[in-house]
């Protein structure tokens, strides 16, 4: 069956929030767009409110946020970052770029979270740093993480792209490292097309960030009439972003329990709805452990084997849902063999569910008709 008269589920499409047109429209008129203005300093507050962050600082995005973390840890070249394999390449990168080798630690079947586990083995007395993403924005094991931390006088970096407002034991994802990088681009649950933040959560890194973040120069403060003029003082890049963009993030911050109320509906319809499938075809549908409360930013289902995955990809396209796959392993990816090493056992979990996952269309104004499209069109593949 193809569909003809209706059309087509995106995988995702930005909403709308109330006030963003007019957030858009009055940045524009107030004479000046640059970074850091009346917009930003908004998002930044109800960012702060979010996260419980003491320090937010926008960025142009999640890589540039991760970029910065990797220059305040004043990474050397040898240096080692270990890091999930099952993740975005951007982690890898900005680690990498600073001439640190990322170590790739396998992730656990279940919630596809870094194995804590594994950590341990994976330290050697070039680690500086273990940098986790929390999947879905479901937390990892933070508590057992934290000590192998504290054991080996490692920083801890939270890539929160998928955790905007998800916890962990009642505390805020993005206030456990020392920093943390969340995302808005336009799949996240709360976007402006392209954006980031740095949360800055050792109040001794926050000068130097600033820093870092303004060309390496100590503008800020002047800024704030704190020095007289302002000089280049490090090293840094510009890692600001655009007002406009800072004005759209706070249209969508106003708007975050509402976006938040529809993504977890569709996020609980399609749990409930595909329950009693997934049993009978051996899928497995994601995992929350106690303690974690999620952010509804992805539904995903494990199918038994690749063959499968992809002919449920497909027979969902034909009947106009649109599916998609994630992550591929970087630890055998070419840039991951040239530029990292893998923990010792490998990554056989990431290598198995990488080739198995698959996501259904989240955003939140999929409609409950849309909801019952994507649950029919799922319901009705059998696993071959
Ligand atoms: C876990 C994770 N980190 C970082 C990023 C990169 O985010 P950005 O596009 O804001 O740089 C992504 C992108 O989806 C991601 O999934």
């Amino acid at each position: 069956m193809t569909t003809t008269d209706v059309s087509d589920i995106p995988f995702n499409r930005t909403y709308v929030a109330a006030n963003e047109l007019d957030h858009l429209g009055r940045s524009l008129l107030q004479g000046s767009t640059s970074g850091d203005g009346p917009c930003s300093r908004r998002a930044g507050a109800l960012l702060r409110a979010v996260t419980g962050a003491a320090h937010v600082l926008l960025t142009p995005s999640c890589t540039h946020a991760l970029e910065m973390s990797a220059l305040l840890l004043d990474l050397r070249p040898g240096d080692e970052v270990i890091m999930p394999s099952f993740t975005f390449v951007s982690m890898a990168n900005a680690y990498a770029l600073r001439g640190a080798v990322p170590v790739f630690v396998d992730c656990r079947p279940d919630t596809l979270n870094v194995d804590e586990r594994l950590l341990e083995e994976a330290v050697t007395d070039r680690t500086r740093a273990v940098v986790v993403v929390h999947y879905a924005g479901v937390a990892c094991e933070l508590e057992m993480i934290g000590k192998v931390c504290e054991r080996h006088g490692l920083a801890l970096v939270e890539d929160n792209a998928h955790g905007l407002g998800a916890s962990y034991r009642g505390r805020p994802l993005g206030s456990f490292g020392v920093m943390a990088a969340q995302s808005f681009h336009d799949t996240k649950n709360v976007q402006c097309g392209e954006g980031g933040a740095l949360l800055v959560n050792d109040a001794g890194l926050v000068t130097r960030a600033e820093i870092i973040r303004e060309k390496g120069t100590d503008r800020s403060r002047f800024f704030r009439g704190q020095v007289d003029k302002y000089r280049w003082v490090d090293v840094g890049s510009s890692y600001l972003l655009s007002d406009v963009l800072a004005a759209q993030l706070t249209a969508q911050l106003e708007s975050f329990g509402e976006i938040q109320a529809r993504r977890h509906a569709v996020w609980n319809a399609y749990h409930e709805g595909l329950a009693e499938w997934a049993a009978r075809n051996g899928v497995s549908r994601p995992t929350v452990p106690d303690g974690c409360e999620h952010p509804a930013h992805i539904y995903h289902l494990l199918l038994p084997d690749l063959a499968n995955r992809q002919a449920f990809i497909a027979h969902l396209a034909g009947r106009g849902v649109r599916a998609v796959f994630h992550y591929q392993p970087l630890h055998a990816a070419p840039a991951g063999v040239r530029h990292g090493r893998t923990a010792p056992g490998g990554c056989p979990v990431t290598e198995d569910v990488a080739d198995r996952l698959v996501r259904l269309p989240l955003f939140a104004d999929l409609t409950e008709a849309d909801v019952a499209r994507v649950l029919d069109a799922a319901r009705t593949y059998e696993v071959g």
